[in-house]
């Protein structure tokens, strides 16, 4: 197995690694999602749905980018007026079969493509999601430009995303949880050597909210912005295509 210290932060190298670690830790992901996370994510994922503004398509046709065992998907796709189908795509096809007992009749459709090259037509989807995903991407930049071509100009884009907490005193607390904690949890419940260590180094690199946003309006997103949750430990990013 790679050493995590290894892992290049772009190129096909890295596509490759990332692939390698979701599709190993797939069977215990939900798992150690939610007792990692104290179940907190469950509500994160209710606030980004919440944004999405599906209201305006009820019958229309969402993606879920970098979907993994479909928890994303399956909080738009459960809404009580949603008659619409959300396409979850992930590269880590164990990642989809794992997940897929969680979908029972559910209107998910999942398909296996990378979200640097996504499988789709300009201007299919009314709408997108991606959560705890664009972190992992070699090419970010590039993974927003394919998520603004696959769009419907009007539809909305929304990015749940870890970031580190402004607060220095949070921020202290949360790199202490992991560094020390997460890791050594992970790597006991997975049983995988460091793919939990992997998991605080992403976060350190990754651009912070204002860079993200950045990011958004030079893929060509309109009136991107950003909504920190609890604490700034994870931050909720939007924009228009
Ligand atoms: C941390 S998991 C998040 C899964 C899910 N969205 C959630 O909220 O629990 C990240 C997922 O992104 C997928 N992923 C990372 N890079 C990808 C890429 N370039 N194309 C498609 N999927 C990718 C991984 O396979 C993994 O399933």
């Amino acid at each position: 197995m790679t050493n995590p210290q290894a892992i290049p932060s772009r190129g096909e190298a890295r596509e490759k690694q990332v692939q390698t670690i979701f599709s190993e830790i797939a069977p215990r992901y939900d798992l150690l999602n939610h007792v990692l996370s104290l179940n907190i994510d469950r509500s994160w994922r209710r606030k980004a749905v919440d944004l999405l503004g599906w209201e305006r398509a009820p019958r229309g046709r969402f993606l879920d980018a970098c979907a993994g065992t479909y928890d994303l998907s399956l909080e738009l796709a459960r809404r009580g007026d949603f008659e619409g189908t959300v396409i979850s795509s992930d590269f880590a096809q164990p990642m989809l079969v794992v997940g897929k007992e969680k979908l029972s009749g559910a209107a998910v459709a999942p398909v296996c493509g990378d979200t640097l090259e996504l499988p789709f037509p300009d201007d299919t989807f009314d709408g997108a999601t991606v959560g705890f995903g664009v972190r992992n991407l070699s090419d970010l930049d590039r993974g927003f430009r394919e998520f603004k071509r696959v769009l419907r100009p009007g539809a909305k884009l929304v990015v749940l995303e870890f970031t580190v907490p402004p607060n220095p005193i949070m921020r202290a607390g949360y790199m202490l949880y992991f560094k020390h904690i997460l890791p050594v949890v992970g790597r006991v419940v997975s049983g995988h050597p460091w793919a939990y260590t992997y998991l605080p180094n992403s976060v350190r690199e990754f651009p912070g909210p204002k860079a993200l946003a950045g990011k958004l309006t030079d893929a060509g997103f309109e009136g991107a912005q950003w909504r920190l949750l609890t604490g700034g430990i994870a931050a909720i990013h939007h924009g228009v295509a």
